[in-house]
């Protein structure tokens, strides 16, 4: 008797992307066939020309249970375990948060500077110096783009999560730029001796409040210490701010990220803070205040 119910890549696709429909799922077709490509270990493309290939038991198994994730609303880039940032492909999952394309802007002006000429006075010999920091650095991402198109760039990126250096490391490594970065579990730059001429910082920068507003997606499958910036989404800001001076070599630049709406408050933070530093704003792609900088005095 023929095998009437045998699963095939059209049905398994077909029956992903009615579900995907009904339960309101973003780009119901890409999603179903990008999990059927990660359950099958083949690329997208594959599946086009092998509609009628049947799936074994253990296929359908994980390509169901990728599924069943997605309909939970799990973002993509935590079923596939990897999201590309700066044209390179990180290793991601739920233990740091999912690199955004807006980003890529601190990795664009840290790269600028650090390719500029240095002083005579460089005083990059000493103890802790390094030629970046990046603070609350979750999957590695900035720190490691940064690493990857400054060679022979030292850096340090710190993280107050124990579990996103986890994934930071594994990323450095993968990339080929651990012996580069040294990694540090850190409250923003408390305790630590690094000193250097450009910091980078995507800190979490959500208000409280907007954080019950966000898409399931995020709020119950990122983690909250990478979104929650407190009451008005710069706390951290402004902590981390008041520890440049510290960190921040004369001449040098901090580069924060910063939510569309926060651009003035953040700008009279750093001016309040730091009163001899040059403080200016850049918008993203989309015309809206994206970045906060900060050139301290020579
Ligand atoms: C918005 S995420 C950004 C992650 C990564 N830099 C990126 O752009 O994809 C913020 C990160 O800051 C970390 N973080 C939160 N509070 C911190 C603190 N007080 N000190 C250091 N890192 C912190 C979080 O664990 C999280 O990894």
């Amino acid at each position: 008797m023929g095998d009437l119910a045998q699963t095939t890549v059209q049905t398994a696709l077909r029956a992903a992307i009615a579900r995907f429909h009904q339960a309101g799922i973003d780009s119901p077709t890409l999603t179903a066939r990008l999990l059927l490509a990660a359950a099958l270990n083949k690329p997208r493309e594959w599946l086009v020309a092998h509609n009628d290939d049947p799936l074994d038991a253990a296929q359908d198994n994980t390509f169901e249970r990728l599924v069943a994730r997605a309909l939970a609303h799990e973002p993509l880039a935590y079923l596939l375990g990897r999201r590309e940032f700066y044209g390179l492909e990180f290793i991601i999952d739920p233990r740091a948060l999912i690199p955004r394309p807006e980003t890529e802007m601190l990795v664009e002006r840290a790269l600028a500077l650090l390719r500029a000429p240095l002083q005579d006075n460089d005083p990059q010999s000493e103890a802790g110096c390094v030629d970046a920091i990046d603070v609350g650095t979750g999957s590695g991402a900035i720190a490691i783009a940064i690493a990857k198109h400054a060679p022979g760039a030292r850096l340090a990126a710190t993280d107050i999560s124990a579990e996103a250096l986890e994934v930071a490391r594994v990323n450095a490594a993968q990339h080929g730029v651990a012996d580069r970065i040294a990694f540090a579990q850190a409250d923003l730059l408390d305790n630590t001796p690094y000193r250097a001429r450009v910091i980078t910082a995507n800190l979490p920068y959500v208000t409280t409040a907007e954080i019950e507003a966000l898409p399931p997606e995020i709020q119950a499958h990122e983690p909250r210490a990478a979104l929650d910036g407190g009451v008005d989404g710069l706390a951290l800001v402004r902590r981390l701010l008041s520890q440049l001076p510290a960190h921040l070599l004369p001449g040098g630049a901090a580069f924060f990220e910063i939510g569309a709406s926060q651009g003035p408050a953040a700008l009279r933070a750093a001016a309040e803070l730091l009163p001899s530093a040059r403080v200016r704003l850049d918008k993203d792609l989309a015309g809206l205040d994206r970045v906060l900088s900060v050139v301290t005095p020579n």
